[in-house]
Order: structure tokens, then C-alpha cells, then sequence
């Protein structure tokens, strides 16, 4: 961050500024292969014409006429507000202190600042001129990406307070025939569940009402596919969107009477109104866009790129492979579990181990989930020789270290909640409810933001070189309120702004240490949270055939580098399902391996077939973390197989990943064509941790055209069968 405020304060130049609309201006965001364009109209209006396709000329949009009724309603804006002629979702809603609650946006001026060769910011300034009330809104482009970020700035520039009562990030009028819309859906144990739907008329949202850990139901992302009646990876012009917000969010997808939609996309307007007095700014978080041209699967492909460049923290460090103890040993261990642990890692090639829940509390041990959340001090009976023992332990072995903290949530039984029932989540007078045994600490008191910051720095202090920390948050909010803030409607957005103070400052004193958001698994799964941490536990459930639904719905937005994917026991301990270890290690390693399990009962093959696994993991893990995403079989499509692929920049190198996902019979074998690769170069192609292969051609050299127009038909015709295949350029 601190890098981009230099290059931002040495190459900002700014390029134009205008403050009259007497005549029309245009104004133009632009990436490689996009354009978003917007203009004045007579009345100063900042209409929203155009985001598609690069138009090299947007001075073509002068005297531009929608030739609908102007005496009713207008045409699409920028940045809609509430009152005026508008009478759709408004971006803006605002009442003043004299209770009216009509705002009209004109436009006062905009600058353009190139921040570096690759992106540049358009910030345009609005005004309704009766209340003095301005808002900027900020279009960050990434050229390469084909990526455009939007948030606004609204600042009261007036004399009194006013009362924002809905304050999106971003508006977006979008014109196509057809909208057909993805979007994902779930619940703890069963994230980003794909659910698609043709759009009508009226109005479709996807929102969170929970506050904390708000993305287990739905995810604040999108796909739309135009002028389509289905999801096409190749085919079609896609618009991807994602919010950058840890807290409660909504997006709207409003069809209105001309057949235009209108994408409404920010913090949920529910239980927030925001007062704002007078010189005081609220800034919206950024709501994230790309357009594709070629489907589904390259809209994929430039949100990956952004995530990896500028969305996510420092995607350059690849994750190690690691073990985590809580399936293995849940709250149940002592020193000597730990260090046979570490000692498995290390003989089966896992590069580090995370300690999990179960490590502290001495009055109120935490030996279940009820109690001792809140007192982070290690445990003495459980672990007499201290946490620095372990890992010097680890160290000793060229294994690194990880533990897991919940600095958020305090168990009623505990040291901390005896001393501090003001820092906790509630309503007053009213009961607080318990969720795993534990209530939540409130984030909009700076007291509190000290405390969580104190629990992850003196975890950090326990010994020198911990390597990595898993926050986790194990329950979202009820019964609202806070016994810190005046204005009880200021809570959600507060206790988010509290969150990211507190990684501010964590991200300031550790920049290196790896931090995973764990919230029951994929609970913040969303670019806001991944601007501070690494990577996210991807879900609670370890078990494959679920996995691979949450996976190929998480990776359609999020990169596969953050997204923790973990082999664990069977019968599983989520859903009791039996798997083939090799199907497991198949699934999980098609994001950042971990193992989740007691190394202890495994048997010798079962171990021998984990080191040959890992070993070849980690020749081919830079194309799963840093590779272009290319999903060739949808596990909802016809078949009941999945397959998906990886490939790297230069296109010399490519791994494949292909299940099956039930019983086929003999008759429906797969053919996976493998979009991605280059038609002009020559592959070999080898099957990984196989005695014998599922593919007649592995060993073999092919033609590109070959593999992209024909495919790969491996036998993969039992429930569970899988196979990763090697490609590389001769
Ligand atoms: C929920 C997490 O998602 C699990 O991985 C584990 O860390 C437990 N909490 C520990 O309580």
C-alpha cells in the first residue's frame, strides 16, 4: 500500500480538470479492452452511457439522444440519487436536516491520475447545489486486467448534518436483450453453490443481513452473462463483479420498464443509516468489475489476474503445504501429539504445521468450544514446555509454524468476559445470545480494536519466527447494538471500519507473516477481508465430492492461491462420505494443499501414496497458485464429471485435473478439451501419482490443436475416479 502512495504521489499527473458543464463533457474510463462511458447533459446530469467494448472515439457520444420521453423519468445515471425525477433503486439516498429527501446530482468537475503505466484513477465530482451535498465517485482501471474498481466519496459540504440512508458503491445500467445471472448460495459447511437464473422485470438481490462472517449464505459476487440464455466458460460477453466489504452487503439487479438493468452494489442499506455532519465524508468500499468477451472463463481470468496483483495480500508468497491439527486432534492433545505431528509433516514432505483451537486458557481451559475464548494464554497443563518449544521444535526440522487465534469472540465462561461485559455485542437490556458458546467482541470501540490487536501481537511475541496465524470468527451477529457508539445504526459499518484498523495496524508491524481468514470456514470469503489477509479457509467441509462444488464456485471469483483446500479422514467427519485418498489429494490440490487428519492412522501405502503426492504437488503448485484458470467440465453439467486445468502465462506448461463424480456406467466417457493450451506448440503429457495410467496417451507427445480441438478422453468411469496430468512444451 505504502509502495502505491509513492509511485501515486511521484507519477501522479494530472491530466485534465474542467468545472463547467455549460458543455457537454465526456468522460471515459478506460482499460486494453473496455470502456465505461459517461457524459453531461444539457441540465449538467452525469449520464452513464456505455460499458463494453473499447470505443476509441467517445466524443461520438455528443448529442447522443436515447429518444425516450424526457418529460419522464431520464436516462441512465452515473450515479442515480434519490428524488428528482428518479424513481428506480436509488445509488444514494439522503435526508437533510430539514427532513426533505430530494438530492440532484450535477456535475462539477473530474481529474484523471495516472498512477503508473498500468492504472489510472478518475475521480468525478458531483454536487446537488441546494444542499451543497458532494459526491466523487473513483473508477480505478487496470488496463491488462480489463479490470475497473468503483467507490464513491460523499462528502457534506453543507451546514447541517444529514442522514445517509442508502450509500452504494456503484451503479451500473447495463443494455442487453437477456441477462442471465450467476451468483452463489450455501450455508456453513456448503459455500458458493452455484444458483442461475434468467433475469425479469422487477427487482433480484444478493445480500447479508449477518454483519460478521457474512458470505457463508451468499457471496457478494456475480456473474452476468449477455444477451445469453445460459453460462457460457467460452462464448459471450460476461460482466463479473465483486464487493470489497467484510460486513453486511446487497446487490440489486433492477430490470425496469425500457429493458435496461440497473447493478446496484454496496454496503446493505438495513438497520445503517449513517449520519454524516457537516464537512464530514463517508467512502464507500470498492466494488470490483470486469468484462469479458470470451465467456465466463476469462472474466475468471482477469479477476484472477487483479486478485493476484492488486486485490489480495501479497499473492507472491506461495502458502506452504501444510497440516493442521484439528481434525487430527481437535481439543484434544498435549505436547508429544504435537511434536509426532510435526515429525509426520516433515516425513511426508508438508512444509509446515498449524496449531489449532484448544492451545489456551488456563482458568477456563479450552478443552471444548465453551470455554476460554478471550484468554489467550497458553495452556500449562496441556502445554507445560510453552509454545516457543514447539516451535523451535518445528524450526529445528525445516518446518515452519502456524497457529490459530479468534481475537473477535469471548466464551462467557472466561477471564475476559468477567472482566469486559461492555466490549461485548449487544442490545442493552436485552439477552445476548450465544452462537458456539461465545458472543462477540465489538470492533467499533478503539478499546477493543487495541485488545484484538494485543491478542495477535502477543501471539506473535510467544516465540520469534511464527510463520503463520488462521483468524479464525466463529459467528455473526445478533441482537445488534453497542455500548460504545451514540448512533446505534452506525454499528455494522463501524465494527467493519474497526476490523480493518485493527489489520491496518497488524499488516504495519508483521508485513511478512501469512494470515488466513477462517470465519467457520468460507464465512469471509470477499476482496475486502484478502486485502489483508493471504489467503481464506475455503469451507469447514474437508470432505471431496463437497469440496469440489465449493471449490469450482469459489474459484470463479477467487484465485485458487487463497483458497485453502485440505485432504482429511474418512468416513468424513462433515459428511460421513467415503472417499479414495487419491481422490482427495486430487481435489485438494487443486488449490493450497494442506492435510487435515492424525498422520498416525494412516497406513504405510496410504503415507508412501501421500510423499509422492505432495513431491509432485510441489513441482506443478506455481501454475495452480500463479496459472490462468481454464475450467473445462462443470460439475452441475451433463456427465457427472469435473475437470479443470491450469496454465502457465507463457502457455510451456499446464497441469489438468478430471473426476469423476458418480457412476457412469460404461458408456459415457469424458472428452476434455483443453482450452488454454497454444495450437503451435507440441505437448508431453504425463499421468502424476499413477502405477498405470487412466489415459491411452500418456507418455506420448501431442499437437496443441490436438488437445484443444479433440481433448483428452481418460477413463474416469467409477464414482471417485480422478487423474492429474502433466503437460509440458517440447
Ligand atoms: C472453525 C474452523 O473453521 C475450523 O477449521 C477450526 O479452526 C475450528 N473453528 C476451531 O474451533
Amino acid at each position: 500500500m505504502k509502495h502505491l502512495k509513492k509511485i501515486n504521489a511521484l507519477l501522479a499527473c494530472v491530466l485534465f480538470a474542467v468545472s463547467a458543464y455549460a458543455e457537454t463533457v465526456m468522460i471515459s474510463v478506460e482499460t486494453d479492452n473496455v470502456s465505461m462511458v459517461m457524459g453531461t447533459d444539457k441540465s449538467g446530469e452525469l449520464l452513464f452511457y456505455h460499458f463494453g467494448g473499447r470505443i476509441a472515439d467517445v466524443s461520438a457520444f455528443k448529442g447522443f439522444r436515447s429518444y425516450r420521453r424526457s418529460d419522464y423519468g431520464t436516462d441512465p445515471m452515473a450515479y442515480p440519487a434519490a428524488g428528482g425525477r428518479y424513481f428506480n433503486e436509488p445509488a444514494l439516498a439522503v435526508e437533510y436536516a430539514d427532513g426533505y429527501g430530494n438530492t440532484e446530482l450535477k456535475y462539477v468537475s473530474h481529474k484523471v491520475v495516472r498512477i503508473d503505466g498500468n492504472v489510472a484513477r478518475t475521480e468525478i465530482v458531483l454536487e446537488d447545489r441546494l444542499t451543497s451535498l458532494k459526491v466523487v465517485l473513483v473508477y480505478t482501471s487496470y488496463s491488462r486486467e480489463d479490470v475497473i474498481t468503483c467507490h464513491t466519496e460523499i462528502l457534506n459540504g453543507g451546514k447541517k448534518p444529514v442522514t445517509l440512508k442508502s450509500y452504494y458503491s456503484s451503479s451500473l445500467p447495463v443494455k442487453a436483450d437477456k441477462y442471465f445471472l450467476t451468483h452463489f448460495y450455501g450455508a456453513w459447511a456448503r459455500e458458493m453453490q452455484v444458483d442461475q437464473e434468467m433475469l425479469t422485470h422487477g427487482i433480484k438481490t444478493i445480500e447479508s443481513k449477518k454483519g460478521v462472517r457474512t458470505t457463508h449464505t451468499e457471496n457478494p459476487s456475480f456473474m452476468l452473462s449477455l444477451n445469453a440464455d445460459g453460462f457460457d466458460e467460452n462464448y459471450g460477453e460476461v460482466i463479473a463483479g465483486a464487493l470489497a466489504w467484510s460486513g453486511n452487503f446487497r446487490i440489486s439487479f433492477q430490470m425496469d420498464e425500457t429493458d435496461e438493468l440497473n447493478v446496484l452494489a454496496g454496503i446493505n442499506p438495513y438497520a445503517s443509516e449513517y449520519r454524516l455532519e457537516r464537512g464530514k465524508a463517508m467512502v464507500t468500499p470498492d466494488m470490483i468489475y470486469t468484462y469479458s468477451f470470451a465467456g465466463a472463463g476469462q472474466a475468471t481470468r482477469n479477476l484472477h489476474d487483479w486478485a493476484r496483483r492488486y486485490g489480495c495480500y501479497d499473492s507472491s508468497v506461495m502458502c506452504p503445504a501444510l497440516l493442521n491439527s484439528w481434525e487430527g486432534a481437535y481439543f484434544d492433545f498435549n505436547t508429544k501429539t504435537l511434536t509426532d505431528m510435526i515429525d509426520d509433516v516433515k516425513d511426508m514432505g508438508l512444509e509446515m504445521f498449524v496449531l489449532d483451537d484448544g492451545w489456551f486458557g488456563n482458568r477456563y481451559p479450552r478443552n471444548d468450544a465453551k470455554s476460554g475464548l478471550g484468554d489467550w494464554e497458553t495452556n500449562v497443563s496441556k502445554l507445560p514446555e510453552g509454545i516457543d518449544y514447539l516451535v523451535r521444535y518445528a524450526h529445528d526440522r525445516g518446518v515452519k509454524f502456524g497457529i490459530w487465534i479468534e481475537p473477535e469472540m469471548v466464551n462467557p465462561k472466561s477471564e475476559l468476559a468477567a472482566r469486559h461485559p461492555d466490549w461485548v455485542v449487544k442490545s442493552a437490556g436485552r439477552e445476548i445470545p450465544q452462537i458456539r458458546s461465545q458472543w462477540l467482541l465489538d470492533l467499533s470501540n478503539p478499546e477493543v480494536q487495541d485488545f484484538v490487536f494485543g491478542v495477535f501481537d502477543r501471539t506473535m511475541q510467544m516465540a520469534p519466527g511464527i510463520d503463520y496465524i488462521k483468524w479464525d470468527a466463529n459467528r455473526h451477529v445478533e441482537s445488534f447494538g453497542s455500548e460504545h457508539i451514540d448512533r446505534q445504526s452506525h454499528f455494522f459499518v463501524e465494527y467493519v471500519q474497526g476490523f480493518y484498523e485493527v489489520l491496518r495496524r497488524i499488516r504495519e508491524k508483521y508485513p511478512e507473516v501469512i494470515v488466513q481468514a477462517c470465519a467457520s470456514g468460507g464465512g469471509r470469503v470477499e476482496y475486502g477481508a484478502l486485502k489483508y489477509f493471504n489467503e481464506v479457509w475455503t469451507s469447514d467441509n474437508t470432505e471431496a465430492l463437497s469440496r469440489v462444488f465449493i471449490q469450482y464456485g469459489t474459484n470463479m471469483i477467487y484465485p485458487a492461491c487463497v483458497t485453502g483446500s485440505h485432504v482429511s479422514a474418512v468416513p468424513n467427519h462433515q459428511t460421513a462420505n467415503v472417499t479414495p485418498l487419491k481422490f482427495r489429494f486430487d481435489v485438494a490440490s487443486a488449490g493450497r494443499l494442506g492435510m487435515e487428519l492424525q498422520p498416525k492412522d494412516m497406513t504405510a501405502e496410504e503415507r508412501e501414496f501421500a510423499r509422492k503426492a505432495i513431491a509432485s504437488y510441489k513441482e506443478y503448485r506455481d501454475l495452480v497458485f500463479y496459472g490462468d484458470l481454464y475450467r473445462i467440465h462443470s460439475p452441475y453439467g451433463k456427465g457427472d464429471h469435473y475437470a479443470l486445468m491450469y496454465v502457465s502465462k507463457d502457455k510451456r506448461r499446464a497441469v489438468v485435473f478430471a473426476y469423476c463424480l458418480r457412476y457412469q456406467g460404461r458408456a459415457l466417457v469424458p472428452q476434455f478439451r483443453l482450452y488454454g493450451l497454444d495450437p503451435d506448440m507440441r505437448y508431453s503429457l504425463k499421468e502424476l501419482n499413477v502405477d498405470k495410467s487412466r489415459f491411452w496417451g500418456a507418455g506420448k507427445v501431442f499437437d496443441g490443436t490436438y488437445l484443444i480441438n479433440q481433448g483428452i478422453n481418460p477413463q474416469l468411469m467409477k464414482v471417485y475416479d480422478s487423474a492429474v496430468y502433466y503437460l509440458e512444451a517440447e
